[in-house]
């Protein structure tokens, strides 16, 4: 491995928690930086991590991150926003601070994680804070060691996905859906993982951007109905039109936590499925959704494999801002 320390921004999340098991299996040194200390012990099991606590937007904070480390990934990234936590911040200033920071420490190595159809022009405030941000992270970084990657959706144990549709399902045997006809091309956690990592492996990937997306395509609808059939439950869902979609929306996003927002329905407004396919400097192919949702979703798996319940991540918790 050409790295041998590396600093991971948003590690106790979902994609960070698999990408720090699968640098600690190639003998990688992690420290991970989280505003939230309970949902940093659990790695701690890892070998050779080290958890920090502390927010990455406090720049001194962020250097004492940085020392010693020769690569960065940042994973910080936001659905909805809430009070101070921002598209604009958590998406455009924390990456360009990142970026800024990581040359001022001579980390020639950053891997900033976006999203699929990133575009400072796209139809909602999330998209287009995504594409201001991967601009930024260029600008304040140069070109040469940056990688950039956009996943579609991500499922795998755990996700807020998946588990959310098969939940909807549990007790809503309709399911009235925004976004029904919208299109997404699923990729496992495990393989962006997988791709993550083998970024910092050798110099193939500097200066690139990779789309990342699964092996098929399937409307939100068709999403949902599979999770209930994995659930073993015949559900029908009865797509929401516009308007209505729109009105639905507008009153979950005043609930805490809000599972849809206006903005969410504004990128769903695009299909979110690759332009091109697997990137073959990845040298593996990505799982299907079908092969691996099973084992994480089937009413046979025993009850402490749903990770969703466990996700430390959905406690609410104090921690600095
Ligand atoms: N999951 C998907 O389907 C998907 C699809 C496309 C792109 N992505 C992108 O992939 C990245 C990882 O996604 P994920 O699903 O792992 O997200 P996640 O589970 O919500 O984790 C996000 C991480 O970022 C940190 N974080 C969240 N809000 C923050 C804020 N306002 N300021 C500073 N840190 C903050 C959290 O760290 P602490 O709380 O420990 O500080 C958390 O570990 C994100 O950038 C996301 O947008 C995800």
């Amino acid at each position: 491995m050409t790295t041998r320390q590396v600093l991971v921004l948003g590690g106790t999340g979902f994609v960070g928690r698999a990408v720090c098991a699968q640098l600690a299996a190639r003998q990688v040194r992690i420290r991970i930086l989280s505003r939230d200390a309970a949902k940093a012990r659990p790695l701690t099991v890892l070998p050779a991590l080290e958890a920090m606590h502390g927010s990455p937007h406090d720049d001194a904070t962020l250097r004492r991150a940085m020392a010693g480390v020769d690569a960065v990934i940042n994973l910080v990234g936001i659905l909805h926003e809430r009070g101070r936590d921002t598209f604009e911040r958590a998406h455009v200033d924390l990456p360009r601070r990142v970026a800024q920071l990581c040359r001022e420490a001579n980390v020639t190595r950053l891997v900033h994680m976006s999203a699929l159809k990133a575009d400072t022009e796209g139809p909602s405030a999330y998209l287009r804070s995504r594409g201001r941000g991967e601009a930024a992270a260029r600008a304040a970084f140069g070109h040469s060691g940056l990688t950039i990657l956009r996943p579609s959706v991500i499922f795998g144990a755990g996700d807020r996905f998946v588990n959310l549709f098969a939940a909807m399902a549990q007790w809503a045997p309709v399911i009235p859906l925004a976004g029904a006809h919208a299109r997404f091309q699923p990729v496992w956690v495990e393989d962006v993982a997988r791709a993550l990592v083998d970024c910092l492996e050798g110099e193939r990937t500097h200066g690139q951007a990779y789309e990342l997306c699964g092996p098929d395509v399937y409307t939100l609808a068709e999403i949902v109905l599979f999770a209930a059939r994995t659930r073993g439950l015949r559900r029908r869902v009865i797509p929401l039109p516009g308007p209505v979609a729109a009105l639905q929306a507008f009153v979950m996003e005043r609930l805490p936590g809000p599972l849809m927002t206006r903005d969410n329905l504004r990128s769903m407004s695009i299909d979110n499925v690759c332009e091109c396919g697997w990137p073959g400097v990845f040298a593996f192919a990505p799982s299907a959704m079908q092969s691996v949702v099973p084992s994480y979703l089937s009413p046979g798996v025993p009850r402490d494999r749903y990770a969703g319940r466990r996700d430390p991540s959905l406690r609410p918790s104090r921690r600095p801002r």
